[in-house]
């Protein structure tokens, strides 16, 4: 029996690191003879579960029962859910059949061993600290590394979690990013680029004794879902070398990033995703990850090859997750985290995503409606601030654009904005560079001829977009309010919305 199991595993993982291997060879660039531009899937669909569509009535009422606030939806009012990638990314059969071979265990766990080996081998870090999702690990990493109110962390730009966890304990962030990364529509490759001048800056008048580490997030989530290049990278390491500050790499969105390197980085244009992961995780001391995105699965992790770090970290893992082996996750998990990881380095898989957004903004842009640009990961980023540019900031257009395509569409999207940012310490708003819908494209979930429903209303909204009026809150949670706040409109624009798309659309759902 034992040997047979050995068995299972040995030809499960052995599939898989072949699929690690030949990724190179698999990424196969297929031309249509009709001359169309459309990304083609590599995979096909197994199991399927089923959508509704509910009437547009029911959508507002929906709207109304979760305070204007997409996350409050139930999935039985939603028709596409595009409201992250967290967790939602389609699972391989590699994985599925992987959590069936789990060693249960509180200790000492053989799936933990697999995940260590997939940790070495693919993000090249000794040591690993399994914890329960992302956000677990930048509790751990701000406890243990903001030791007196005031330290900084400087990072290209903040992630709520990240920026939640950094101020419970005292700290302060400053998001160093050159002025194009601002820039919504624009043709820089590298929009996530840490501003390494400014950060040399911060540095000499901060005082290396009062940053505890800096921090580099791969395809800056918040700013659309843009990457940072390795050269960039290689110059913040020079700089922490320099004054002998910790880098620490949110690799959350790290096949994203590596991806679109391989794709805008000439020195990188030949190499492979394993290449590009290795340089990008051996130029950070610290890598922490949420297992939600990287690997299609659950968890998230602490890696690095300091031993000293390690032990410094280790004792906390058993405090708030569980044993050093679980870190809070089934072994299950566990198990479909390792396969996941050796998967990100299949660019036929990790270019699914980015292709199709490519596909969803050229064709939004194509028709008007103001997108970021270039194409990021994760999502399609429509800009709020210039489709509600008739509704204020401090009503919050981003999330009134989120509400109103829910309202037209059934499709959930994510307000990034300043319903997402957090008050400052005397209670004031602090608006958003950026006011964004996010239209989250989770890897391999969605067909072509959705994403071409997205775009028809999308367009059809933004063409009616002095429709869409504003909201304000009703309820406020004093921490990360964007989860569970609830908010109204300010008048009665949601009905007005109705009547036009009924004209519009007649009976169509
Ligand atoms: C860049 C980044 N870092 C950290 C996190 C937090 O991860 P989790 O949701 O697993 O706690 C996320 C989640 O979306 C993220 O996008």
């Amino acid at each position: 029996m034992n040997l047979l199991l050995q068995y299972l595993v040995f030809l499960i993982f052995s599939s898989v690191e072949k699929i690690f291997f030949m990724s190179k060879e698999n990424s196969l660039k297929v031309k249509f003879y009709n001359g169309e531009n459309i990304p083609l899937e590599l995979h096909k669909v197994r199991i399927v579960q089923k959508l509704n569509l509910v009437p547009i009535e029911r959508r507002l009422e929906a709207l109304h029962e979760g305070g204007f606030n997409t996350f409050r939806l139930s999935t039985k009012d939603v028709f596409l859910d595009m409201l992250t990638d967290s967790g939602t990314n389609a699972m391989s059969d590699m994985q599925l059949s992987a959590m069936m071979h789990a060693d249960d265990a509180y200790a000492g766990s053989q799936s933990f061993f697999r995940l260590q080996k997939a940790v070495e081998d693919v993000l090249k870090k000794k040591y690993l600290l399994p914890v329960h999702q992302g956000r677990a690990a930048e509790n751990i990493l701000a406890l243990a590394y903001i030791k007196k109110k005031g330290d900084l962390i400087p990072m290209n730009y903040h992630f709520t979690t990240a920026l939640a966890h950094i101020t419970q304990y005292g700290g302060r962030i400053v998001e160093l990013l050159y002025d194009e990364a601002y820039n919504i529509s624009s043709s820089h490759p590298f929009k996530g680029n840490m501003n390494v001048e400014k950060l040399e800056e911060v540095i000499r008048e901060t005082g290396v004794e009062n940053i505890p580490f800096i921090r580099m997030e791969a395809s800056t989530n918040l700013i659309g879902g843009q990457p940072f290049s390795i050269q960039n990278m290689r110059d913040v390491r020079k700089i922490t070398d320099k004054y002998g500050i910790r880098l620490v790499l949110d690799a959350s969105l790290l096949g994203e990033n590596a991806y679109l390197i391989l794709q805008r980085e000439s020195e990188f244009e030949n190499a492979s995703m394993a290449d590009v992961i290795a340089i990008m995780t051996g130029l950070a001391d610290i890598v922490y990850f949420s297992a939600r995105k990287l690997s299609s699965s659950r968890g998230g992790g602490i890696c690095t090859d300091d031993a000293a770090i390690y032990r410094e970290l280790e004792a906390l893992v058993p405090l708030f997750e569980g044993f050093l082996t679980y870190g809070g996750i089934s072994v299950r998990e566990i198990e479909a985290m390792a396969v996941g990881l050796y998967e990100t380095l299949d660019e036929t898989m990790i270019s699914q995503s980015p292709q199709y957004i490519a596909y969803l903004v050229n064709a939004l842009t194509s028709q008007g409606v103001p997108m970021v640009t270039p194409p990021g990961v994760l999502g399609a980023h429509v800009d709020a601030m210039r489709v509600c540019a008739h509704i204020p900031q401090t009503q919050y257009p981003a999330g009134s654009l989120a509400a109103a395509f829910y309202l037209v569409s059934g499709i959930r999207g994510m307000e990034r904005g300043s319903i997402s940012n957090q008050r400052d310490e005397e209670g004031n708003e602090t608006y958003a560079d950026m006011e964004l819908l996010r239209l989250a494209v989770p890897r391999r979930v969605f067909t072509l001829s959705q994403i071409k429903y997205v775009e028809d209303r999308m367009v059809w909204l933004n063409e009616n977009r002095l429709l869409i009026g504003g909201l304000k809150f009703v309820y406020e949670p004093p921490v990360l309010r964007f989860f569970m706040g609830g908010l109204a409109p300010v008048s009665d624009w949601p009905e007005k919305l109705i009547a036009k798309f009924k004209a519009d659309f007649g009976d169509s759902l």
